[in-house]
């Protein structure tokens, strides 16, 4: 029985490509169609258990009532065997489970599925007791149900192969450059790690010398040695610490979670109360400043609780404070510079004999230093011209010579040389960018690509796209030569730390106190006159004095953003910023933008995302220069006055909830849009589609439009075929609504009526939600459509179908001509439906021929998950074969009809190629499967769970 909570509306949506499809990139890669079903406000009855009344002669009845107690006399003592099994299965887990064993999904299934039954059946006894001597007539057939059930329940309930099975590993492995050298010191760390003298270890020497390199290895291969430890446990501590976040990591490595409790004591006990209970090894990398253990609340390592820490730092007197035995990582030997050189530049080099006095100078250069070796042969690589290596090495000879042996120096002149040798100083701005952000952060790629457009850090092209792929090509440059780093997750970059502090020497100009905790903003003294960037972001500023009015003339970027607290900023503030170009306050809690930001005239970028509680923006038409102005979910209610005359404006976000309406005339003047994203949860608040004629430069559209009418005309016009990026809805969005989160598709809930939709996006769709629609019969409706186009849906990739309860055959043979890139189908909750894939009109039309057998083909099919269809019998007609090389994963739970899964690969008898498993529940259902192959069914037996 379907357990989810009947939705109040359906939603129909479509996700689709742009028309002609461009390459799709991080920003823009959502496409789609809104639609909202206004007709169908009924909800779904969700309790299926109808008993039909039929009055029954009393002779009958009587005898009928005996054998109803004889029945529930059974029911209970079946009930007895159920639950004494039930015991013995938790008596055993309890004995077999511990810190690297889990209980089988299969166990755990089976025990919720005998803890329902007994719930349910508690239900009935109470009914049967109250019942009168007519109804419980009408109970007969429900107890006899729920005996039939436990007798499921009780046949599943055996486990030869074991209750339980290995727990996967507990934590990722890190990414890590390949360990040159250090064997020794590794060797050292490792044999305190494993013995019992050493609980604490140090591992200490300069920045870029290797530690954190050395650490990762190590983590990762005491993940593979399960047996040593339960949890290990990797926290980056980096300048300065923070004790709660510091707790909540710790917490976090061990897949727990801290209560968010305001007392640090509190805390502290609790998070050593956890760490008690398994045996950890707890590596702190990028340690600063000295702490107690007991404080934090980590437990104190010992022989008998076999725990061990590792902390890195630079400076050896944290550690030997904090109690380690220090281990000192030295600079590589001249063989392993050689060889971590070579790797970075790229063996090809070996090819030119000229280059060998250059390049075996320019590595002695480096002094050992794994950092700046990477980083100096990175900005060597491809590089095969005598002269410019000779060039180089001066230039390096140059920068070294004033530095002292051991000196934090060393390192960053050594850096600075790659610094010098990015072409452009646009390039090299935008590296220096990067260090606005806090130390050890991962800084998600996007974000990063559009601060650097937001800066003005990258050269003005005629459209967004062409200012996109600019900065991520940037970006990439800035990773091959070895500047930026890769991130634990793909879609995030980050900065050595020893590599930011670089930055932050070159650029002195550069205040940064992000993520430090502050609670006040820095005095004024503090803030130099000849500043040039600030960022304050990640802080708990909670407010700025208020006749504080900072006379900053030339600085051009201001970030305050993730300053939770932050509720006020002062009328004058922004007066003597006059350059001041791109500011940041997103995520702040202001309620108001002071005035003084009327008179800013040169700023480009104004940032006011999740600002919740903004209700009061001045007048902005002065800022003439306002380039891109992003008010993303800012409390807003009505359009800020004077934004009509930002004529400059090219990236204008409005989806602001609570926005009552967009008047008309405001998209008048702005003919430089590229970006315009309009949203509110008010039905106010709609585009006509008019309005947009002037804006020829549009790019990305997301808003929700009149009626299906103006969708339709709007999807004809030749505006929509310019844009490459376009999210469209017609209805009503919820509360909440971020189209943009993948959360979404549980947010909305979908519908489809193809006929009335224009067909250039029907086919561009790549995912399709049908959720709640009690009427729907098809998926496409093709009548009245002139021969079928055998491309439509031939974009999707996704499809999600739950609860259309007249549905009985999802995909017509014809249909599924255009399938041709769906990876995945979920159908699950649909009390009608029969068939995955049919034949359009009766089976018998194309059975006459029982000699032939048609193929099903669905090349790009990862997982097919079929779940509570209690009439499906096949996934494809008789005589019909699915080949779907491409599958990973089937799910069959709750199916108890289905008899034909006739799955094949294409070279025949293996399976598809790409198939993982065959997850079935309940189990006997495999065996009831009917086949026309005998041999299909042998090679999926070994799939099958
Ligand atoms: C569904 O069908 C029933 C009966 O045919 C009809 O009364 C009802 O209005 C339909 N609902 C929708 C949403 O079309
Ligand atoms: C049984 O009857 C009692 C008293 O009349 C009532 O409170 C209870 O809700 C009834 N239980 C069921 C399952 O109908
Ligand atoms: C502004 O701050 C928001 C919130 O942290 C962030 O997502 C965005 O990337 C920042 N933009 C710039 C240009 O700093
Ligand atoms: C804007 O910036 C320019 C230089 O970039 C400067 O000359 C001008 O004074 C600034 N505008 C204002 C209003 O201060």
């Amino acid at each position: 029985m379907p357990k989810t909570k009947p939705y109040p509306v359906p939603l129909l949506c479509f996700f689709a490509l742009p028309p002609a499809p461009p390459i799709l990139d991080f920003l823009t890669s959502f496409c789609q169609f809104i639609w909202r079903n206004f007709l169908n406000g009924g909800h779904c009855n969700t309790n299926l258990e109808i008993i039909k009344c039929i009055a029954t002669p009393t002779c009958r009845c009587v005898d009928y009532h005996r054998k109803f107690k004889l029945d529930v006399e059974d029911l209970k003592s079946k009930l007895r065997d159920l639950n004494s099994r039930k015991k013995d299965v938790e008596t055993q887990l309890q004995a077999e489970v511990c810190s690297q064993k889990q209980v089988k999904q299969q166990v755990e299934d089976w025990l919720q599925d005998a803890q329902r039954i007994n719930v349910e059946i508690q239900q009935v006894e109470q009914r049967v007791d109250n019942a009168s001597f007519l109804s419980r007539a009408r109970l007969g057939k429900l107890v006899r149900e729920k005996i039939n059930a436990v007798d499921a329940i009780l046949q599943r309930g055996s486990f030869p192969e074991g209750l339980v099975v290995d727990k996967p590993a507990t934590a990722l492995p890190l990414p890590v450059e390949n360990l040159e050298g250090e064997v020794c010191v590794k060797e050292k760390i490792w044999g305190y790690l494993t013995g019992n003298e050493v609980q604490m270890t140090g591992v200490c020497g300069i920045g870029g010398v290797g530690k954190t390199t050395i650490m990762k290895h190590i983590h990762n291969e005491l993940l593979l040695m399960e047996s040593r430890f339960d949890k290990v446990i990797w926290v980056t501590v980096s300048y300065p610490l923070n004790v709660v976040r510091l707790q909540h990591e710790i917490a976090k490595g061990m897949k727990e979670n801290l209560l968010e409790n305001e007392d640090q004591q509190r805390r502290a006990s609790e998070l050593m109360e956890m760490m008690g209970r398994v045996k950890y090894a707890l590596i702190l990398d990028d340690v600063w400043q000295i702490f107690t253990l007991e404080d934090v609340g980590i437990l104190r390592p010992t022989v008998e609780n076999g725990c061990k820490i590792v902390i890195t730092s630079r400076k050896v007197d944290v550690c030997k404070s904090i109690g380690c035995e220090i281990v000192k990582v030295s600079p590589l030997s001249k063989e392993e510079s050689l060889n971590l050189f070579l790797d970075k530049v790229g063996r090809d080099i070996l090819q030119v004999p000229e280059l060998e006095g250059f390049w075996k100078a320019m590595m002695e250069e480096c002094a050992g230093l794994p950092l700046a070796i990477v980083v100096i042969a990175g900005s060597m690589k491809g590089v095969t011209d005598v002269h410019e290596w000779r060039h180089a090495l001066n230039e390096l000879r140059e920068c070294v010579k004033a530095t002292t042996e051991g000196s934090e120096d060393e390192i960053f002149e050594r850096l600075k040389f790659s610094y010098d040798r990015l072409q452009g100083s646009d390039i090299q701005n935008c590296f220096l960018s990067c260090s606005l952000y806090a130390e050890d952060y991962e800084i998600r790629r996007d974000n990063l690509v559009e601060q650097w457009i937001d800066e003005g850090l990258i050269e003005e092209s005629r459209s967004r796209r062409a200012m996109l792929d600019k900065g991520r090509t940037i970006l990439n440059r800035l990773e091959n030569s070895c500047l930026l780093e890769k991130a634990y997750r793909e879609d995030t970059i980050k900065m050595h730390d020893v590599v930011r502090d670089m930055a932050l020497r070159i650029g002195p100009q550069f205040m940064v106190k992000a993520r430090m905790k502050l609670i006040e903003i820095p005095d004024e003294h503090e803030w130099t006159e000849n500043l040039e960037k600030v960022s304050l972001m990640q802080n708990e500023i909670s407010d700025i004095p208020t006749n504080m009015c900072p006379n900053y003339p030339i600085l051009t970027t201001l970030m305050l953003q993730r300053n939770s607290k932050l509720t006020q900023i002062p009328d004058c503030f922004f007066a003597n910023m006059q350059g001041l170009k791109c500011l940041n306050l997103s995520k702040t809690s202001i309620e108001s933008l002071p005035h003084s930001i009327c008179n800013l005239e040169n700023l480009t970028t104004l940032l006011l995302r999740d600002c919740r509680q903004l209700k009061h923006v001045p007048c902005l038409a002065k800022l003439k220069a306002l380039k891109k102005l992003d008010m993303f979910k800012a409390g807003i209610d009505v359009v800020p006055e004077g934004i009509d005359m930002l004529v400059n404006l090219q990236y204008l976000d409005l989806r602001c909830p609570e926005l009552v309406e967009l008047p008309t005339q405001i998209l008048g003047n702005l003919f430089h849009l590229q970006h315009l994203t309009v949203y509110s949860i008010s039905t106010t608040l709609k585009i006509k589609g008019e309005e947009l004629r002037g804006l020829k430069k549009l790019e990305t559209f997301a808003a929700q439009l009149n009626d299906l009418q103006v969708l339709n005309n709007y999807a004809k016009s030749n505006h929509f075929k310019r844009l490459s990026n376009y999210q469209l809805v017609v209805g009503q969005v919820e509360e909440d609504f971020d189209p943009s989160s993948i959360d979404f598709s549980k947010e909305i809930r979908c519908v489809v009526d193809m006929v009335t939709s224009s067909s250039a996006f029907i086919n561009n769709l790549e995912r399709l939600y049908l959720d709640k629609l009690p009427n729907l019969s098809v998926v496409v409706n093709v009548e009245g459509v002139e021969a079928t186009s055998p491309h439509i849906l031939s974009n999707l990739k996704l499809f999600w179908m739950s609860e259309c309860s007249t549905m009985k055959r999802l995909f017509s043979f014809e249909l599924l001509q255009g399938l041709q890139n769906l990876e995945e189908i979920t159908v699950q909750n649909c009390q009608q439906m029969e068939e995955i894939i049919g034949w359009e009109g009766e089976e018998e039309n194309h059975t006459a021929d029982a000699t032939t057998t048609t193929t099903f083909t669905l090349p790009k099919l990862r997982l097919l998950d079929l779940r509570n269809l209690p009439e499906l019998k096949r996934t494809c007609p008789t005589r019909g074969v699915m080949v779907c090389d491409s599958l990973q994963q089937l799910q069959i739970r709750e199916c108890p009809k289905l008899r034909r899964i006739p799955l094949v690969g294409n070279v025949r008898p293996s399976p598809p190629a790409a198939l993982k498993r065959i997850h079935i529940k309940p189990k006997e259902l495999w065996e009831s499967l009917e086949w026309e192959d005998p041999n299909a069914k042998n090679v999926l037996q070994p799939f099958v769970y």
